[in-house]
This record gives structure tokens, C-alpha cells and sequence, in this order.
């Protein structure tokens, strides 16, 4: 194993900004070795689990991530039903391009029963990153306690400390399972949460996608029309660019100088009228609790998207 390896469990719904965070940790694991992934593991949020086990199956066989064992998790939230998001990704969950099929089969495995045994069988700690909700790794935590030594960190894609995109003050990977948040963020793993404070500011422009089309590979003709997707929905919606949400989560482990890191102590809200799901940040030591979650809070863009491109450059 490389010497700054990071091993990594990538577990996530896809949904165009997962698969686009897998393209980035793939393109990794090809060229410095640096994203060790260990495991691929899907559950139910932006769609069905259904179609998110089929999208990683696809997306998985698309680049390349084919030797490591691919396991489907929760099909819904641990208490509640799932709320899924087809308005933002399309019926599929990853509607725009065709894809391949699968050319690789699940590994007889649960999410959690994967996770465990990456966890039990690493002589390293291993990092979970988590891009959809929550779910899996909570009820990793509830199932194996004992390994929870194991989990060097939780990269997670969700929340915010200024503001929700599904509710006020919701994001919707939180929104989806608030009590599989809560559980993650009081588990004493060391959390970095990617939220909306950075993650609507890592923006894909035009002129981005423009790069990655000029390139006219197999795995960026997909990867473009997935952004034109991604990007065309958020412009109708207000936003200037496309939001790379998910790949904050592995790029901020590959490339932590971009982006400001504050430490807050966090906690969720799984009730409340208004606020369900909100992550709710003490920026002012209100609580004096010690702080819980590293809060990625801002990005150097250009280079944010400097190293997307690049990422999605290696697949020839
Ligand atoms: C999150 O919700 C999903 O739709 C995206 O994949 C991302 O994980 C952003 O709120
Ligand atoms: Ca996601």
C-alpha cells in the first residue's frame, strides 16, 4: 500500500454528483494510489435502492472499479419512509447518457456486513465516505460498535451550517434520515462535513463542461452530458453553475488546502416543525461542547475544478 494511502469505503445513492465523486476517487486509485477503495456499498436516497444498487453497478463497471466488492445497503431511512429526489436526477437517478450495463454482480454481502468486514480485515483505519443519506453507516454503528475504532473518519456530503436546499433548513441527505445523522454525528467518529456552505460553491461552469467535452472519451462524453444534466436543472433553479456536491466529499480527503475547515460542535434535529433535518452548528461556543464535526465551509473553485477535470483526463 502507497504510504499516504487514504483506505476508503465509498458508499452513496447515485445520483450525478456521487457518480461523478466515485469518477474522482477511481481516477486516484489508477494513478497516485492515494483513494484506497476498499468497497463500494449503495442505498436508497436520490431514488430507490433498487436503482441505486443498478446506477453503482453501472457506473462502477463504467470506470473501471470492478475488483473491489460491491454490496446493496437500506432501502429506506431507519425510522421513516424514503423521500426520494427524482425531480433532480430523473426517474433513473441518472438520467442523460446511456450507460453500460452492469458487468459486475453484488458480492453476496449487505451494505453493513461489507462495511464490517472491510473494517474487521483492515490493518490500517478506513475512511467512510458517505454521499447520500446516512443510513448504512448508522446502521454500521448500531450493528458493530466494536469497530467503530476502525472508522478513521466519516467524509460525509450533507447539511450545512447556514442554510438547507430541501427545506430552509434542510439539506436533503440529512432530511432523508435525520436519525442516522444524528447517530453519525454523536458516534465520536471524527466527522468532515461537506455542506452546502462549500459544496454550492464548487461550481461547474459551461466553460467547464466545454473541457471535459473537448476530450471526447468514453468516460468524459459521459461525465459531460452528466454535468449538462446536472447543470441545466440548477440553472433553471437559480444557481449559476452546477453544485459538484458529492465530490467535495472525496476532494476535500485529496486535496484538503483548497478548502477553509472549521471545528464546530454540530447536532441534528430529528424533530421540530420546521428544522427537521437542519445540522445545527454552535458557531458561537453557546454549549462550550467540544467540537464533533470538521465544517468544510469555503473552496478554492478554480482549482476544485482544475483537479475534476484532470481526474476525469485519466480515463482514456
Ligand atoms: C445531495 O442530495 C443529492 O441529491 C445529491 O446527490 C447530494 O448528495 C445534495 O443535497
Ligand atoms: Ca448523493
Amino acid at each position: 500500500m502507497q504510504k499516504n494511502a487514504i483506505p476508503m469505503i465509498l458508499d452513496g445513492d447515485p445520483g450525478h454528483d456521487d457518480a461523478i465523486a466515485w469518477v474522482v476517487a477511481q481516477a486516484s486509485r489508477l494513478t497516485d494510489g492515494i483513494c484506497d477503495i476498499r468497497a463500494v456499498t449503495a442505498v436508497g436516497g436520490n431514488v430507490s435502492l433498487k436503482k441505486t444498487t443498478y446506477n453503482m453497478l453501472r457506473v462502477c463497471t463504467l470506470i473501471g472499479l470492478t475488483d473491489v466488492p460491491l454490496a446493496a445497503g437500506a432501502a429506506h431511512p431507519l425510522m421513516r419512509e424514503l423521500m426520494s429526489a427524482p425531480s433532480v436526477h430523473g426517474e433513473s437517478g441518472l438520467d442523460g447518457p446511456a450507460l453500460p450495463e452492469p458487468g459486475v454482480s453484488l458480492c453476496g454481502l449487505s451494505a453493513v456486513e461489507l462495511m464490517a468486514k472491510v473494517l474487521r480485515e483492515s490493518a490500517e483505519k478506513v475512511t467512510i465516505v458517505s454521499t447520500g443519506p446516512l443510513t448504512n453507516t448508522a446502521a454500521l454503528l448500531i450493528a458493530h460498535p466494536e469497530l467503530k475504532e476502525k472508522i478513521e473518519r466519516i467524509s460525509l456530503m450533507g447539511g450545512g451550517v447556514a442554510y438547507g436546499n430541501w427545506t430552509p433548513a434542510a439539506e436533503f441527505n440529512i432530511l432523508v434520515d435525520p436519525e442516522a445523522a444524528d447517530i453519525v454525528f454523536k458516534s465520536g467518529v471524527p466527522v468532515v462535513m461537506s455542506g452546502l456552505d462549500v459544496t454550492e460553491k464548487a461550481l461547474i461552469l459551461k466553460e467547464d463542461v466545454e473541457r471535459i467535452k473537448s476530450f471526447h472519451t468514453r468516460v468524459g462524453d459521459i461525465v459531460w452530458q452528466w454535468l449538462e444534466f446536472f447543470y441545466q436543472f440548477h440553472r433553471k433553479i437559480g444557481y449559476a453553475g452546477a453544485p459538484m456536491h458529492d465530490p467535495c466529499a472525496v476532494m476535500v480527503l485529496l486535496h484538503p488546502e483548497l478548502f477553509t475547515i472549521r471545528e464546530y460542535y454540530i447536532e441534528v434535529e430529528t424533530g421540530g416543525e420546521y428544522c427537521r433535518g437542519a445540522t445545527i452548528a454552535d458557531v458561537r461556543h453557546i454549549t462550550q461542547n467540544p467540537p464533533n464535526v470538521s465544517a468544510v465551509m469555503d473552496l478554492d473553485r478554480e482549482k476544485f475544478v482544475d483537479h475534476l477535470i484532470r481526474a476525469v483526463e485519466v480515463y482514456r
